[in-house]
């Protein structure tokens, strides 16, 4: 089954690598239509607006620049077609603006789609949960048998210096 993709801010770097991906026909995906204010230069329909789109499609990626962001979900969420958001650089009332879309729209938003991006920030995440809040006495880093005492004490004193007792 294929998957339709319009391309929000095509003509732009990576705009073009993804129309390039689905002209390709990449993982089942196919271009429906660009959009983008100042044309595409490649071999696809690209639209100046999204008024002009009449093209099917399934869902929209978008790289082109916040400001565009809210006309941008106005449209999807007029037409219910989820939305990749992948600008970067959105204000609060962008941020809020996407909040509310999403509560209607499927919306995947992301400043880095690097998949080792994700999986590190996912490994980061996890990594602190083992760490001791500052200031809470009751959670403390369990001491490792081998490690020396000056080393277990450097390292909680150094997690958690609200914890007071230094022991082990
Ligand atoms: N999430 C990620 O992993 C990731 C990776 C790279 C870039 N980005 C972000 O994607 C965005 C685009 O990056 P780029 O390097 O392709 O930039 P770019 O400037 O090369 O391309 C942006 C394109 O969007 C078009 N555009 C601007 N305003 C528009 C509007 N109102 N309507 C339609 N088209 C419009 C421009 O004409 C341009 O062709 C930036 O916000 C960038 O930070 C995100």
């Amino acid at each position: 089954m294929s998957c339709e993709v319009l391309v929000y801010g095509m003509g732009g770097h990576m705009g073009r690598e993804v129309a390039a991906l689905a002209l390709g026909g990449y993982r089942g995906v196919s271009l429906a239509c660009g959009v983008d204010v100042n044309g595409y230069d490649g071999n696809a329909v690209c639209h100046a607006s999204l008024n002009e789109v009449t093209e099917k499609c399934d869902c929209i990626i978008d790289f082109s620049h916040h400001s565009a962001t809210a006309p941008l979900l106005d449209y999807a969420v007029r037409k219910g077609l989820p939305v990749v958001l992948c600008t970067t650089g959105h204000t609060e009332e962008e941020k809020q603006i996407i909040q509310t879309a999403a509560s209607k729209i499927p919306v995947f938003l992301s400043a880095n789609m690097s998949v080792g991006v994700a999986l590190l920030v996912e490994l980061a995440k996890k990594d602190c949960r083992g760490f001791p809040r500052r200031g809470n006495r009751d959670r403390r880093i369990p001491s490792r048998p081998q490690a020396g005492r000056s080393q277990r004490n450097c390292i909680a004193d150094r997690a958690s210096p609200a914890s007071g007792s230094s022991k082990g």
